[in-house]
């Protein structure tokens, strides 16, 4: 068999007239958007074409359906627009026929040497994504611990989905802020650094689960302050502002004015106080970081900058509220209303102290007029919903929606949902207990070890002569990729049951599966020896060309992803650029074929498929093991 691949030669890097800046399926939509424009009259950056993948490539690569509902609009014949489009529409030479279909679709097929052309220029160390044009760095607010309690299966959602948004924003080149907004400092930690320190107990040697009981124990012995809450119902602050100020004004008296000198004392920035208080900290973070080290998420001690950082900046804020005039008085406590709704916001209490929102407003201004963040995501569960609704149109009120240098500012909450036990409930231990993550990702990385070493008996998998070692590294990158997968690939604000058996299998749309169809292509590109840099793809067979249209697919998709932040368009794309490659590999020898050239574009295909895979699954901060 022999193939011309002359005519394809000639084009590459000559011919197509977009930059790689943007992605294929955004041209068409430019052209067509153009072309609507002129048959339509109106100003063409305002029509939506509504270009999709087409579902049938027997159809072609691209259909366009905005002529069903543009035409409605302009009371013409969808059929006729269409067509009336299609005569108009200068696509340049990247598409080789545009055909009206139906009640008025638009069927595109791009032309062999556009897609080859655009696939080289895809080829590069950046895999055709360039940075993004804004320089404003994002915040992102991540994890959240609290001092005091074990890390739990919420906390995973806040850590795993902040790091993937953050890998995604760096991605295109933007500097990118973790908050890690710990709660560390007010009236519960003062109550266990109290109690901790009335008991004699040495701060040194304590573990996370010592705290954590003492931190029970001093709940317990404060219960529940009736006037703070009856105030709070009155003013109908909501669920998680309650929630609060039970744990907040906990407080059988003495115990409650014991912790309370402790936290005037702490506030008046006593040297030994501090000095304890510093060590339930790291105590804390000592255990958190363990987690999240093995997590594979970029969140360090760097990144702490918890509720005790903004402490002498909540006096200041209050004032600016009062002095703008968005402020009252309610019963000696301090709020800010609203005009869309009664709920108002509650900024110091009765007696002086201040609360959780107060922090946050002096975080949200911090973050958006000193670090000049123009984007602000909260990865916080959806039980703070309302919360974050107040933080932002306070926020507002002040201005602080814009940046110093007048950019408008996106504040976003991203209210994930729950994770679940297979009872459809919160999940909980067997006995009953809360799960803690490090029992959690200590069962994922077992199952994960398990599978490897019993795969690597057989004496032809590529790891069968591994040590130890080596397979346990790959079994942690698998049970890890598997929760991480299984966190990322569903609608983010959607509960979803935790279902470790499914998580970690090697079939179906799991982190292992296409971690696995990855190393089958690093072994088959192994096997094949070094991949020409200079090979000329070739496209002759229909699944080479949708294996192409599909990796062509890269930049729409992760511009889509950040857009909407909402990792499970990657991972859904992942999963089936995974397929079209197996089922391009089953039609299409790569090592086996005749033809040098034909091998040799094969190879390069498989490797930039590759290079796609390990790109894709790092920024949902999957590990790409090279055997499995
Ligand atoms: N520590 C808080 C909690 O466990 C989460 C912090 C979220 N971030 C924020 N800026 N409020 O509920």
């Amino acid at each position: 068999m022999t193939h011309d691949i002359r005519s394809q030669t000639v084009v590459i890097g000559c011919i197509v007239r977009i930059s790689m800046s943007t992605s294929v399926q955004q041209s068409i939509r430019e052209s067509l958007q153009r072309g609507f424009g002129s048959v339509l009259e109106l100003p063409w950056s305002d029509i939506d074409p509504i270009v999709r993948k087409s579902q049938n490539p027997e159809h072609g690569d691209f259909q366009a359906n905005g002529a069903m509902g543009l035409g409605k609009q302009n009371g013409l014949n969808p059929k006729v627009l269409a067509q009336k489009v299609v005569d108009e529409t200068d696509f340049g030479n990247l598409v080789e026929s545009a055909e009206v279909a139906g009640p008025g679709f638009i069927n595109i097929r791009l032309t062999d040497e556009a897609v080859v052309s655009m696939l080289h220029m895809m080829d590069t160390c950046d895999l055709g994504i360039k940075p993004d044009k804004d320089m404003h760095p994002v915040a992102i607010d991540l994890c959240g611990v609290n001092v005091a309690k074990q890390l739990h299966v919420g906390h995973l959602r806040a850590t795993i989905i902040g790091d993937t948004l953050a890998r995604l924003y760096e991605r295109f080149g933007r500097k990118v802020y973790r908050e890690n907004h710990l709660g560390d400092w007010g009236l519960p930690i003062a109550m266990v650094l109290e109690r901790l320190l009335s008991e004699n107990i040495n701060l040194d040697t304590l573990s996370l689960d010592d705290l954590n009981i003492a931190y029970k124990e001093a709940q317990l012995v404060a219960k529940d302050d009736v006037r703070g809450i009856r105030a709070a119902n009155n003013l109908l602050a909501g669920p998680h502002r309650l929630a609060e100020l039970e744990e907040q004004n906990g407080g059988a008296l003495d115990a409650q004015s014991a912790a309370k000198k402790v936290l005037n004392s702490l506030q008046q920035g006593d040297k030994e106080l501090l000095n304890n208080w510093q060590k339930l900290i790291d105590c804390t973070m000592r255990s958190v970081f363990t987690s999240l080290e093995l997590l594979n998420v970029k969140i360090g001690p760097e990144n702490n900058r918890g509720e005790s950082f903004y402490r002498d900046k909540l006096g200041g804020i209050v004032e600016e509220f009062f002095d703008k005039g968005f402020a009252e008085e309610d019963d000696g406590a301090i709020v800010v209303r609203f005009e869309k709704r009664n709920r108002p916001m509650l900024i110091r209490k009765s007696d002086g102290g201040f609360l959780y929102a107060t922090t946050d407003l002096a975080a949200i201004k911090f973050r958006t007029q000193e670090l000049g963040a123009d984007r602000v995501v909260y990865v916080v569960d959806a039980r703070q919903r309302d919360h974050f609704k107040d933080l932002f149109d306070a926020a507002s009120l002040m201005g602080w929606d814009k940046t110093t240098d007048g950019c408008p500012v996106e504040l976003v909450h991203i209210p994930f949902g729950s994770v679940l036990g297979e009872d459809k409930k919160p999940l909980k231990t067997r006995s009953g207990s809360n799960v803690t993550l490090d029992s959690l990702l200590q069962e994922a990385v077992d199952r994960g070890t398990t599978e490897v070493m019993s795969r690597s008996k057989n004496p032809k998998s590529p790891t069968h002569n591994m040590s130890k070692e080596e397979l346990e590294t790959i079994g942690r990158q698998i049970g890890i990729g598997a929760i991480k997968y299984a966190d990322l690939s569903n609608d983010l604000v959607r509960d979803y049951v935790f279902d470790m058996e499914r998580m970690v299998a090697f079939d179906g749309n799991t982190g292992p599966y296409i971690q696995y169809a990855c190393a089958r292509i690093t072994s088959l590109i192994k096997k094949g020896g070094v991949v020409d840099d200079d090979a000329i793809i070739i496209l002759h067979e229909p699944k080479e060309r949708e294996l192409a249209l599909q990796l062509l697919q890269y930049n729409n998709v992760l511009q889509d992803t950040v857009k909407h932040l909402e990792p499970h368009r990657l991972c859904t794309w992942l999963f089936e650029l995974t397929e079209t490659f197996n089922s391009f590999y089953q039609s299409c020898p790569v090592l086996k074929v005749e033809c040098e050239t034909v091998r040799a574009s094969r190879l390069k295909l498989s490797e930039l498929t590759r290079r796609v895979v390990v790109d894709g699954l790092d920024i949902l901060g999957i590990e790409s093991p090279n055997q499995m």
